[in-house]
């Protein structure tokens, strides 16, 4: 499937590092009660794979797969699986839009940190029905921007994260997807909607702020990138960051859970 979306954080060390500082644990935490140790996992936009691999200690006598559209991102969540010795743990390069897989392969598809960057999510949700087995659980974990509490109010920051939000928008993605979830879901023909937030507080705030500005930077905003990182040195910086959790159930019969 053809989309017009321009993935915003990109792919540098920066980012990719970023990423790969999550666990199942710190990030998962709402979907870990639903998991079995005999679970088929797909992780949509995977990325470097560290929830990924925590998922595979989780469901020992189960798998994990994970796909992302992203190459380099496939590489490393290889080389960490590896690293930590999994046997349970695949990765492709894929689209949540096309997924590489027969009808009714898993049960279980999580995807964090994903919702925010499609243009077309009901598309993406009807492609993870599918793959679902029935009575099997959809698990999705975004931002919400409308939820953040950063401060203090130093000078451009509020410009620096409205830029930030038209940047994401013109990419194709969408800020408040968070909210959207229990409407994405029932459209998709969900049941059994689970919703829930989060608060993730970023320390040190320099670690939001650099990640944040290279994005600027990289859009030509440099005013912008240069006022997030000023903020970011602040004594008193915070930056909470609102995730919206949310998990569904494929309807055609129940499982056990
Ligand atoms: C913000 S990262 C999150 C990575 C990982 N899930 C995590 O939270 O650590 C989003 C990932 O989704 C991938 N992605 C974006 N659009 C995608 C698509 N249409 N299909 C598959 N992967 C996609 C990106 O390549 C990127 O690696």
């Amino acid at each position: 499937m053809q989309t017009s979306e321009n993935y915003t954080p990109g792919y540098t060390q920066n980012a990719s590092d970023f990423m790969a500082k999550r666990s199942a644990q710190t990030h998962a935490a709402f979907l870990l009660p639903h998991l079995r140790d005999s679970s088929r996992l797909l992780d949509c936009g995977c990325g470097p794979g560290s929830v990924t691999c925590d998922f595979a200690r989780i469901v020992r006598s189960g798998h994990v797969t994970g796909i992302d559209r992203e190459a380099s991102q496939i590489e490393r969540a290889r080389s960490h699986a590896a690293s930590l010795g999994l046997t349970n743990a695949t990765f492709e390069v894929g689209s949540i839009y096309e997924l590489p897989f027969p009808d009714a392969s898993f049960d279980v598809v999580f995807a964090h940190a994903v919702f925010e960057h499609l243009s077309v999510p009901d598309a993406a949700l009807a492609e993870v029905r599918r793959v679902l087995a029935p009575g099997g659980q959809v698990a999705l974990r975004s931002p919400d921007w409308g939820g953040f509490i950063v401060a203090p109010d130093t000078p451009g920051l509020q410009s620096a994260i409205g830029r930030y939000t038209e940047l994401q928008i013109a990419n194709g993605g969408d800020v408040h997807v968070g909210r959207k979830f229990p409407g994405l879901l029932r459209s998709a023909g969900f049941t059994s909607l689970a919703f829930s937030a989060t608060y993730e507080c970023y320390q040190p705030p320099p670690v939001i702020g650099e990640y944040l500005a290279l994005q600027l930077a990289a859009a030509d905003a440099r005013a912008e990138a240069a006022a997030l990182r000023n903020w970011s040195r602040h004594p008193d910086a915070i930056f909470a960051q609102a995730w919206c959790e949310i998990v569904g159930r494929e309807p055609r019969t129940s499982l056990e859970n």
